[in-house]
């Protein structure tokens, strides 16, 4: 018999917690599927934390909203239609021909122009002068870099606002622990993980934006716990599941009694100046 520490599904599922709807009410409106697009969103929060992010953005018919690091271009979707944008729609890995399929299947392919590059390398010149910039579960991976918030704040307007949702470490660890550098190969980016007093800090140097919002998102622990029993239950927990995701699940596990951790923030910062 399994020791009680043991990682197997049994454990997991009893130990893993998932969000409610009492302290997540927009959850009623949304199904598991719905709110993790059937196994298609790329990283945990789903349409939740969409949602969350986008509270912030007020409705504005033809607003210009750029959408960074947007995967399978969900997120670009909800806000061209729930929001009325036109939205731009970038990422690095998936194709924007399949981002513009997703958008003509939704009805909203006039207001989402999609686009596949790297943000490192910016975007043609004349992409500017956005209302917004929009960035789930993506910042950490190119955001810190020299010169990244300099050129995020050119392409806003006066007055406009970045919003960020994803990932993070509660606290900064000296060094990233042993136990988390066992990932099976894939790159966790753990490296690029910060609190959020530390993304604070980032946007405050310089003087280009006012933090509006910084901080840990209330249950973004159980928003990893939560992804992994959507994922576990959609492949009935098996054998070739564990074998794949046994290394992200330790990790999970994990952090609900070690540093760091894993759980996730917000940002919402206005740009200052022209
Ligand atoms: C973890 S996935 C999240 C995707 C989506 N926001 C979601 O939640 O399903 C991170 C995405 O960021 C994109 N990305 C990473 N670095 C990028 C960069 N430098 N420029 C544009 N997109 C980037 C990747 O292509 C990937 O689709």
């Amino acid at each position: 018999m399994a020791a009680p520490d043991t990682l197997e599904p049994a454990s997991i599922r009893h130990r893993f917690r998932r969000l409610t709807t009492a302290r997540h009410p927009p959850l009623a409106a949304m199904s598991r599927d719905h709110m993790y697009d059937h196994g298609r969103m790329m990283a945990p929060g789903g349409m939740l934390l969409a949602r969350m992010m986008a509270q912030h953005l007020s409705p504005c018919p033809g607003a210009r909203i750029l959408d960074i690091g947007c995967g399978r271009g969900q997120t670009s979707v909800m806000l061209a239609s729930e929001l009325d944008a036109h939205v731009v729609s970038v990422d690095l890995w998936t194709s924007a021909q399949e981002r513009q399929l997703l958008a003509r299947q939704a009805g909203v392919a006039d207001r989402v122009f999609a686009l596949q590059g790297d943000m490192t390398r910016g975007l043609a010149a004349g992409i500017a002068a956005f209302d917004a910039i929009f960035v789930m579960q993506a910042f950490h991976s190119f955001g810190a870099r020299r010169g990244m918030l300099d050129y995020l704040a050119r392409l806003l307007k006066p007055g406009g606002r970045i919003v960020i949702g994803q990932t993070c470490f509660r606290d900064d660890p000296e060094a990233i622990p042993e136990a988390l550098r066992d990932d099976d190969g894939w790159n966790t980016e753990y490296a690029r993980y910060h609190s959020p007093g530390w993304w604070r800090a980032l946007f405050q140097r310089g003087g280009r934006f006012l933090v509006d919002h910084c901080a840990e998102i209330p249950d973004g622990d159980i928003f990893w716990e939560d992804h992994a029993l959507y994922c576990g239950d959609r492949a009935g927990w098996s054998a070739d599941f564990m074998a794949q995701h046994g290394w992200i699940l330790r990790h999970i596990d994990r952090s609900r009694k070690n540093k760091p951790h894993l759980t996730h923030f917000m940002l919402l910062a206005v740009k200052q100046g022209l």
